[in-house]
């Protein structure tokens, strides 16, 4: 068993002041994931009366992109290519301090404590991340042949879950990791091909709008992002913009 000091970043909304307010949480098992910490030292504030910490998570099972924590400075933490929610405390060593801030970012505004607001990625999907052509049924699918290698390279694209870890690790909070890995996965696809120019540029236009910032290309994204998506998306976005820009279709 551990026992830890945690540094955790509480706010009571978006417009509260913060500040990061120390916790002790004993008799941590290494065995339990990051969250099951977290659980733990909220029923211990829940029996004293007190506010328990806000942090989201769903599946905890690192595939819906929900956790979203700054570990130690580092989006989703220590662990390359693992959700938050898939961090173990085996990772960590008794008398360890640990801090623990939300994705920080204009377009991700903090709800509560840890839950920030990732609804801009919504707003950019719903711009331009889907096909709306009739596919017909999965036979008709099926018919259309695809390179393999094409394949692969998309659906390692599709892989992302959005949990806008590349944004909070980004010094411009950049959304471009998010982005480019959709606008990959559908444009490399037959059926994404149709609307390949008019969805980059909707895409694009509304991360500008929602206020997310430009790349640089630092790298930071891929470093953190738990399903590895590489940064070789971004320049096949920035292909796929330039294209757009070219044939005038959007
Ligand atoms: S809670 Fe679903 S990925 Fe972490």
């Amino acid at each position: 068993m551990m026992r830890l000091t945690l540094k955790i970043w509480r706010q009571a909304s978006t417009t509260a002041a913060g500040r990061l307010v120390d916790y002790t949480a004993d008799r941590v098992s290494p065995d339990m994931s990051f969250l099951e910490m977290l659980d733990v030292v909220n029923e211990g504030l829940i029996k004293k009366g007190e506010d328990a910490i806000a942090f989201d998570s769903d599946c905890r099972e690192g595939i819906c992109g929900t956790c979203s924590l700054v570990v130690n400075g580092i989006a989703h933490g220590p662990d390359r290519g693992t959700t938050v929610c898939q961090l173990h405390m085996r990772r960590f060593k008794d008398g360890d301090t640990i801090t623990v801030e939300p994705w920080r970012a204009k377009a991700f505004p903090v709800v509560k404590d840890l839950v920030v607001d990732r609804s801009a990625f919504d707003r950019i999907v719903t711009a331009g991340g889907y096909i709306s052509i009739n596919v017909g049924g999965a036979q008709d699918g099926n018919t259309i042949p695809i390179a393999k290698d094409v394949v692969e390279t998309a659906m390692d694209s599709a892989a992302c879950i959005g949990c806008g870890a590349c944004v909070a690790a980004c010094k411009n909070a950049s959304a471009h990791l998010f982005m480019s890995a959709k606008i990959s996965h559908l444009s490399l696809l037959p059926q994404g091909k149709i609307e390949r120019h008019r969805r980059v540029m909707a895409m694009i236009n509304q991360a500008d709008a929602e206020g997310f910032g430009s790349c640089s290309n630092e790298g930071e994204c891929e470093a953190v992002c738990p399903k590895e998506i590489p940064i070789s998306n971004i320049a096949r976005m920035t292909r796929e913009y330039f294209r757009a820009m070219f044939v005038g279709e959007y």
